[in-house]
């Protein structure tokens, strides 16, 4: 009897819980073939929405995610079946939606869609996503997963934490990455990037002096920026001007 009412207890409890704070947060990704220059070079490209870095998905911790991937890649230079992993995420029970392609499900056929159901289960933080079909990602199916925790013991630290304190770093390269991939496993050099690239947007040598990306701040004003690392295999190094860092490491 005393352990019926408790069981009880505990459901009216979750319910009033999840009721206030969980919610089905959903995303489209259209996932298309495009031209992009980020670095000012036109290349065709593998893109979520048309834009590179990918769209950012932003949720809370008690959400649970619905991203439909639409596969209309259609370009026979790059890889046209594609799948995505949430990287970060854990997958308590959800191993379905993982994404590597070939362990945990097939690829996603070109025309094909595929809805990724991933419940948060109280995780947050910065993460990111990526293609995780051989090396797709490299032609730019990258971007980031931010989870805004209500009750980040950390709030207190910053007055600004939004789509525009999101700082990606990225290498890019002038040549679809089947090829790359091809010389590189031939016993080859590891590849050498054209660029890097933050948010999107970088110069390569020889190339126009493309605009950078500019994140303006007010000073005094604290902002939290989640710096994500988007890579496929160049190392960064990330310093503000005349600014010391102190970086909290999320993994
Ligand atoms: C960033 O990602 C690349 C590719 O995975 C990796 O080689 C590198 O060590 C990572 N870390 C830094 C700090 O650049």
């Amino acid at each position: 009897m005393v352990s019926l009412t408790s069981s009880f207890k505990l459901l009216a409890q979750f319910a009033v819980f999840s009721a206030v704070l969980a919610a089905d947060v959903n995303y489209v990704f259209n996932i298309a073939n495009g031209n992009i220059a980020p670095d000012g070079f036109t290349r065709p490209a593998v893109l979520v929405n048309g834009v590179f870095p990918g769209t950012l998905i932003e949720a809370t911790p008690a959400d649970t995610l619905h991203i439909t991937v639409n596969n209309q890649l259609t370009n026979p230079l790059m890889r046209r079946s594609t799948s995505v992993h949430w990287h970060g995420l854990f997958q308590g029970r959800t191993a379905s939606e993982d994404g590597p392609a070939m362990v945990t499900q097939c690829p996603i056929a070109p025309g094909h869609s595929y809805t990724y159901d991933i419940p948060l289960r109280g995780q947050a933080g910065t993460h990111w996503y990526h293609s995780h079909l051989s090396s797709q990602y490299v032609d730019g199916l990258r971007g980031v997963i931010v989870v805004r925790d209500p009750n980040d013991p950390h709030l207190s630290l910053y007055d600004e934490d939004n789509a525009n304190t999101v700082i990606t770093l990225g290498d890019w390269y002038h040549n679809p990455a089947p090829g790359i991939q091809e010389i590189y496993m031939a016993g080859n050099n590891e590849p050498v990037p054209d660029s890097g690239t933050i948010n999107g947007r970088g110069r390569y040598i020889g190339g126009p002096t493309v605009q950078r990306t500019r994140v303006n701040v007010v000073q005094g004003k604290k902002y939290r920026l989640r710096v994500v690392n988007i890579s496929a295999y160049s190392g960064f190094t990330f310093s503000i001007e005349g600014h010391s860092l102190t970086p909290g490491h999320h993994c």
